[in-house]
């Protein structure tokens, strides 16, 4: 492709699969020329990579189509591209180009690699491109990435989802369980750290269920004792754990290994029994409690988060009370609390007995207010700790100060040299608020 000096604006929603994808569709523009602009206005090329997990990410991304309609009026030589999971919704890519004609190019997440490809086709042909495949095409390894920051990264290892929880529209867009091989994760956590890169985040949909579709098969935990060895890595994190596929091997494999952060992301869902059964989670309250117990045993001062969601079809006071009872005998340090939103296609949206919107935004409040309970006891705990921080960049609020994470992910501000920012430092904690740290450099 020619090279160009034309901007390009790209908006993300979801989760961090769909960031990692916005990063390579940068990386691929960056490398014919463009770039990047946060102003939409300014832009040649405008990019919304949608997610569909729940109803709100669709009705944000409708809103902000609608709105460009007006800009391509003024400019009729902007591009539009919308790709993304709700994109591998059946009919969902015609809908969108029917309601939304001036859109140019639709893709999805299995065909995202030859986004430059349609990009090219539309500026020769003219015409808009709408391509979404049912299947993915394996993986495709050595795109270009640009990546948000230059300390931490997220290195995807597994694409896709076989669990089919009865609510989850993911199964559906991202395909079966593909894990990437040990060599081309390792190469590209080598050229992080050549890069300087501090700290990877390890991403799947299950990330404990990596390997098991390689030959020869190789564990989760194997995959992190051998990523572990790796010369000049800081740190190493990963998400998101299925509890019924998190193992002892793994627990041990972070109490273990020196890189391996005291942090785990354990989505619960829900702490009733009779429901995580409907929901398809293959495992009780009890196991998740056990579990729990488990890694505080081998992991001391473990942070662990979680997702948690309300008003699942058929949902009592009594299992509701279940999760509230649940959530105040883990002590999360922090949780995605969700409402539960109907998702066409999935078993969840066929079952009969819905819940009233009233009684979950209910039942969504007063889970939050047990979540911020511990999440802000968790946080007191710090205070008068000398803490090991990576310093991500200076701080939002107050640009006089710098921001960094703990190993066990708490956001920390603290007075600070600019020139430091990438590195690891030890800071006393000073004072503790609800969802931060503040700190003196020691
Ligand atoms: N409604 C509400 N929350 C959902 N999640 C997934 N599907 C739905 C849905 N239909 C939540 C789960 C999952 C997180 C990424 O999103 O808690 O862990
Ligand atoms: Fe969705 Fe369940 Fe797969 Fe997570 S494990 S992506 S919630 S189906």
């Amino acid at each position: 492709m020619k090279k160009t000096s034309k901007n390009f604006f790209i908006e993300t929603w979801g989760c961090q699969m769909n960031e990692e994808d916005s990063e390579k569709l940068s990386g691929m523009l960056r490398k014919t020329g463009y770039k990047r602009t946060t102003v939409k206005e300014f832009a040649d090329l405008i990019i919304f990579n949608t997610c569909c997990v729940r109803e709100n990410a669709e009705l944000k991304v409708y809103g902000n189509l609608g709105a460009l309609k007006k800009q391509k009026e003024k400019n009729p030589d902007l591009i539009i591209a919308v790709c993304g999971c709700m994109m591998q919704q059946e009919g969902m890519a015609e809908a969108i180009v029917k309601k939304f004609p001036f859109v140019d190019i639709v893709f999805g997440t299995h065909n995202a690699y030859k986004f430059l490809e349609y990009l090219n086709r539309v500026k020769q042909e003219g015409k808009s491109v709408v391509e979404v495949q049912d299947k993915e095409d394996g993986i495709v390894e050595g795109l270009p990435i640009d990546r948000e920051s230059d300390v931490k990264a997220f290195v995807t290892i597994m694409y896709g989802c076989n669990n089919f929880c009865t609510y989850c529209i993911v199964p559906y867009v991202r395909g079966r369980e593909r894990s990437r091989k040990l060599e081309d994760i390792k190469k590209e956590i080598e050229d992080l750290i050549a890069k300087g890169y501090k700290e990877i985040t390890l991403l799947g949909q299950n990330v404990n269920s990596y390997g098991k579709d390689l030959d020869p098969k190789i564990t989760f935990a194997e995959l992190l004792r051998e990523i572990d060895k790796i010369e000049g890595l800081e740190r190493v994190k990963f998400m998101t754990s299925h509890p019924k596929d998190l193992t002892q091997d793994v627990i041990d494999a972070i109490a273990e290994c020196k890189t391996l952060c005291e942090y785990i992301h354990l989505p619960v869902q829900s702490g009733s029994t009779r429901l995580l059964k409907k929901m398809n989670r293959s495992y009780t309250k009890e196991q998740y409690l056990d579990l729990v117990q488990r890694i505080r045993k081998a992991i001391p001062n473990v942070a662990i988060s979680t997702d948690i969601i309300v008003g699942f079809p058929g949902e009592t006071d009594e299992d509701f009370e279940e999760t509230l009872s649940l959530a105040r005998e883990v002590q999360y340090d922090s949780a995605f609390t969700f409402i539960y939103s109907r998702r066409k296609g999935t078993p969840a949206d066929e079952m009969e007995d819905q819940i009233d919107d009233a009684v979950k935004h209910d039942r969504f409040n007063r889970l939050v207010e047990v979540i911020n309970g511990s999440a802000a006891k968790k946080n007191k705990e710090y205070e008068g700790r000398i803490e090991e921080v990576l310093i991500e960049g200076l701080s939002k609020n107050d640009e006089t100060k710098l921001m960094g994470r703990t190993r066990t992910g708490k956001l920390v501000n603290f007075a600070g040299d600019g020139s430091n920012i990438g590195k690891l430092v030890n800071v006393k904690i000073t004072k503790a608020n609800s969802f931060s740290l503040i700190g003196e450099q020691v």
